[in-house]
């Protein structure tokens, strides 16, 4: 269906270290954005650049090298796979870049280690919820993003495990120089971004003060 407009006239940029959370109702769009910056869904007007290169111009192989050397991505589960290590699930995101194997493993090891998660031979499956997502993080900064992405990334988390992760992701930009866009229906989490904008009827605007309006969930 080409009839309805998702997203219309929206202006955003993310620098190197800043970090944006994205909340409003839900079928909003924000999903849809996050695929616009990814390069798998393509704007019928306007452009989409990531590191000053045009990804909507961009198919094929071209996109997915630019998409794994730039881009990380966060989604609220699903991304790990269960019966791999959590060495082993970091690790394929840097092969699939073409990182020598040996040095795969190597980073995935540093960044699990630094993260305070396991890398011995535990399967990814055996984890908490909680130290899943941070693994999943560790799987999207292995190639050095300088964009990350995160739709919902602490939806399926009880609130404890909640705000480790929510911590973690706020930290990055800092640490890694990267910009962060966290989509998020929890004004517990979008709250600690340094930016927040709301994304109602196509238009993205900074988000009002109000933790409801903000969210975009009328109880
Ligand atoms: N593959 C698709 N084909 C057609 N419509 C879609 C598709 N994916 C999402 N939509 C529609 O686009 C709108 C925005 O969806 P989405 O970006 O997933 O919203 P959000 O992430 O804010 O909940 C919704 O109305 C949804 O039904
Ligand atoms: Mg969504």
């Amino acid at each position: 269906m080409r009839d309805r407009i998702i997203l219309n006239s929206v202006d955003l940029t993310v620098a190197s270290g800043e970090s944006v959370a994205i909340s409003g109702p839900s079928g909003s769009g924000k999903s849809t954005l996050l695929m616009c910056a990814l390069g798998l869904l393509k704007p019928d007007e306007g452009s989409v650049l990531v590191r000053s290169e045009r990804i909507d111009r961009l198919s094929g192989r071209r996109l997915l090298r630019h998409r794994r050397e730039s881009i990380g991505v966060v989604f609220q589960s699903g991304e790990l796979l269960p019966e791999l290590t959590p060495v082993e699930n970091v690790a394929v995101a840097a092969l699939l870049d073409g990182v020598p194997r040996a040095e795969a493993f190597t980073r995935a090891e540093r960044l699990l280690a630094d993260l305070k998660l396991p890398t011995d031979a535990t399967d990814t499956g055996a984890l908490s919820g909680g130290e899943r997502q941070r693994v999943a993080v560790a799987r999207a900064l292995i190639n050095k993003p300088a964009l990350l992405l995160a739709d919902e990334p602490t939806g399926a988390l009880d609130s404890a495990t909640r705000e480790t992760v929510t911590d973690l992701l706020y930290s990055l930009p800092d640490r890694w120089n990267c910009g962060l866009v966290l989509v998020t229906h929890d004004y517990a989490v979008a709250r600690h971004a340094q930016r927040r904008l709301l994304l109602q009827d196509g238009r993205l605007t900074p988000a009002p003060q109000r933790a409801e309006a903000e969210c975009g969930v009328a109880k």
